[in-house]
């Protein structure tokens, strides 16, 4: 079977691990700020923080947005997404307002967003779906009219977990203003076992953010740190050595990953335009995905998959719509554009495990009908 994941280890790997367990000290330590220097430089960026998540990543940027912003609030979500993205929201008290889905990209719906923002809107939070940027000069237009019709710009939260190498005109996500998040998880395009990092738009959030994931503790605070007065509470996010390791390792195979994924994408890309019953999704010239997988839309996709699977080849819808659960049911709206797409959007194989003769036969596959 093609798998639609796989974990990528770089063979250094084991040997940078048992370096941190013979160590003597395996906690947050050397080996995490080795880790978040070079995730710095690769970002060209020094507001980041690693945690031991996207989804505490995540939890972590909602609770600075609750603080700052009131609880109760609400908040724009998108629900074609993991819940990993949305939970946060509601863990962090606030109430999820449904933005419908742009059918093209399978990324929020910037016309609807800017329709539903109000006074009341305390944060976006989006997804980059698959790692296909959002447009974030649109979206930037919508939060200056928002500015100026209501008197509020919503802080934004970016779910860069599947989308390590993309960049929106040359930069990379997370760095273009908002709170962005990335993951480290196993079969991520940049593995560190489980982890994921935290990209802050300005120093005042770095601080804060920097002591919440350890409890609310400086921790460059020396022996006296735990007499030392805390704040605010805070969480215990902290990566540790163990993973960092791991993600250093990888930092060095994660260019040759990502650019696969993305020759791969290339030649579906030429290949699957115009097959009969399967629609691709939109490309554009401004930014640069990372194709944590593959999106198409399908015409019967349970026969699609079934077909696939009978080839040898795994599918899957990845995340399913997040306002179809009972833990939502509060927040169920009309979302004409994400109906259209819900039942047929589907995730091809692509990433650097999928030789030239896989894809070859994906495509012959498709092609043959199902
Ligand atoms: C879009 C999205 N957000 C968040 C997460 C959660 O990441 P983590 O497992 O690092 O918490 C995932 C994980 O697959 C994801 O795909």
């Amino acid at each position: 079977m093609i798998p639609l994941f796989k974990v990528a280890m770089s063979p250094k790997a084991s040997s940078l691990v048992g370096e941190v367990l013979d160590s003597g000290y395996i906690g947050q330590g050397a080996k995490v700020d080795a880790f978040e220097r070079a995730l710095a430089e690769r970002l060209d960026n020094p507001r980041v923080l690693t945690v031991n998540s996207a989804t505490s990543g995540l939890h972590l940027a909602l609770h600075l947005v609750a603080t700052e912003s009131g609880r109760d609030g609400e908040v724009l979500a998108t629900a074609l997404t993991c819940t990993a993205t949305n939970w946060p929201i509601l863990a962090n008290g606030m109430r999820i307002r449904w933005v419908d889905t742009d059918p093209s990209t399978l990324n929020m719906d910037l016309d609807d967003l800017a329709r539903k923002i109000t006074p009341e809107t305390r944060a976006i939070v989006l997804v980059h779906w698959g790692g296909y940027p959002v447009d974030l000069d649109r979206l930037r237009g919508v939060l200056d009219r928002a500015e100026r019709l209501h008197g509020v710009r919503p802080r934004v939260v970016e779910d860069c977990a599947d989308a390590w190498g993309a960049t929106y005109k040359g930069v990379p996500l997370g760095g273009h203003g908002s709170i962005g998040v990335y993951s480290f998880q196993a079969v991520k395009h940049l593995t560190a076992g489980d982890g994921g990092l935290i990209v802050l738009p300005d120093d005042g959030l770095m601080d804060r953010a920097r002591s919440l994931r350890w409890y609310g503790i400086d921790r460059d605070g020396g022996a006296a740190r735990f007499k030392n007065d805390i704040p605010e509470y805070g969480f215990k996010f902290n990566m540790n050595d163990i993973n960092a390791a791991i993600g250093l390792a990888n930092l060095e195979i994660v260019d040759g990953i990502v650019a696969r994924h993305r020759e791969n994408a290339a030649f579906y890309d030429a290949e699957l335009a115009g097959v009969d019953g399967l629609e691709l999704t939109e490309r554009a010239t401004d930014r640069e995905p990372s194709f944590w997988y593959y999106s198409v839309k399908v015409d019967r996709r349970d026969a699609f998959a079934q077909r696939l699977r009978e080839a040898g080849i795994a599918t899957s819808e990845v995340h399913h719509r997040n306002d179809a659960y009972t833990a939502t049911r509060e927040s169920r709206a009309l979302l004409p554009g994400l109906d259209r797409v819900a039942e047929r959007q589907i995730a091809l194989p692509v990433g650097w495990w999928v030789t030239d003769e896989d894809r070859a036969h994906i495509v012959k596959t498709v092609k043959a009908g199902w």
